[in-house]
């Protein structure tokens, strides 16, 4: 047991190999989809690189038959441009018609990482919901929320069929030292995740979870557990017909001083409601991929592979291809110097702020409005 290679979804991974990863796990490239989705930039650059039974969604989506994402957040802390990005990929999954379901995963925050549930109400509504209706999710389009610790909603039946059709045995082999706090978390995210094929939600469909790679145990241990669930039974009225979930995988960009982006880290990350001068200073004080000396820069040339100012233009500033590989090219042939792009980003990132905090401040009432019915 001890060499079989396995992802701990509370610690923090930083993956180095994702072509490793894939074949140790079973991911699929997404490349396939790449040529058809190439308008969303994540697709484009490769960013979302992998997934399972995507192509169950490209046929709905063809088909125009229905679909949904499912995907919960971890209401602690604040909202930064690490998080913007899967914001950004669900926006995108509802503009393509997918229904859309969030949870709060406060149960989880509050077994596995010490956050009460009223803190987590206030991070989920206030950082998560109303930066996404900021970026543009649109709460009035097939929109379901609920917070895992709302025990009024029939999930939490579905969270004990489930505990009903799994063993202790399985949990282990996926995440090795268990603990019950660990086990409610996995059997309630479980539910999360099939949730959208309840008889009340209209049953059966094709759902798609974009995350990271951290998190895909959860998604092999709920594939199977459908696929249980699905099985005819005599006798049996309390399971139900689902499809098992399919998946995307994203990579993560890198905090500003390397390492991960996460918000119990102050420097590593620029949050959405930032003011402009703190963002200002921390990409300023980033780590670059510049050289020692500016000698060195114009013989040697920068190396945006190691650079975290160059993933904030690869992951959210720099839209155009093109212009994008100019900064490469400048930035390798050694023409660019790191202070003057570390300038070059701080301002764009301030133009972007100001802009989304005009829409943070409105999409509040209507976030609200919203959460006073969930
Ligand atoms: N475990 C996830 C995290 O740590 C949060 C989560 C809860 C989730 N339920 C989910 C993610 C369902 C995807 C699907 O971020
Ligand atoms: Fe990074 Fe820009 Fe310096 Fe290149 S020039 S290493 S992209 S900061």
């Amino acid at each position: 047991m001890a060499t079989e290679k396995r992802i701990d979804p509370w610690a923090s991974v930083d993956v180095e190999n994702y072509k490793a990863l894939m074949q140790d796990f079973g991911i699929e490239p997404f490349s396939k989809f790449r040529e058809k989705f190439k308008a969303n930039r994540y697709v484009r650059r490769d960013i979302i690189f992998g997934h399972r039974d995507f192509d169950r969604i490209h046929n709905s989506i063809t088909k125009k038959k229905p679909w949904a994402m499912m995907t919960g957040l971890m209401p602690s802390g604040k909202f930064h441009f690490g998080h913007k990005m899967l914001a950004d990929i669900i926006i995108w999954l509802q503009q393509l018609g997918g229904q859309i379901y969030v949870c709060s995963a406060d149960i989880e925050a509050w077994l596995m990482r010490d956050i009460t549930l009223e803190e987590g109400y206030r991070t989920a509504v206030d950082e998560y919901l109303t930066n996404y209706v900021a970026l543009g999710l649109d709460l009035k389009k097939d929109f379901t929320f609920w917070f895992q610790s709302n025990y009024t909603t029939e999930y939490y039946r579905l969270r004990d069929m489930i505990s009903k059709r799994v063993t202790f045995n399985e949990l282990k082999a996926i995440y090795g030292e268990l603990s019950p706090g660990k086990i409610t978390s996995v059997l309630t995210q479980a539910a999360d995740i099939l949730h959208p094929q309840l008889p009340s939600h209209n049953g059966k469909k094709p759902v798609v979870v974009p995350v990271g790679v951290d998190q895909d145990p959860h998604l092999r241990l709920t594939r199977d557990i459908a696929s249980r669930l699905d099985a005819v039974r005599e006798n049996s009225t309390r399971d139900f017909p689902c499809i098992p979930p399919s998946s995307t995988y994203h990579k993560f960009m890198r905090g500003l001083q390397g390492g991960k982006m996460s918000s119990s880290r102050e420097n590593s990350y620029i949050a959405l409601t930032e003011s402009s001068e703190t963002a200002r200073k921390k990409v300023m004080n980033a780590k670059t991929g510049g050289r020692a000396t500016a000698e060195e820069q114009k013989k040697l040339g920068g190396q945006p592979e190691a650079c975290t100012v160059y993933d904030f233009f690869v992951y959210h500033l720099i839209d155009d291809n093109k212009e994008l590989m100019n900064i490469y090219k400048d930035c390798t042939s050694g023409n660019r110097r790191c202070g003057d792009c570390k300038k070059f980003c701080a301002d764009l990132i301030e133009k972007f702020l100001v802009g989304h905090q005009k829409k943070y401040k409105k999409a509040k009432t209507e976030v609200e409005k919203f959460i006073a019915k969930v």
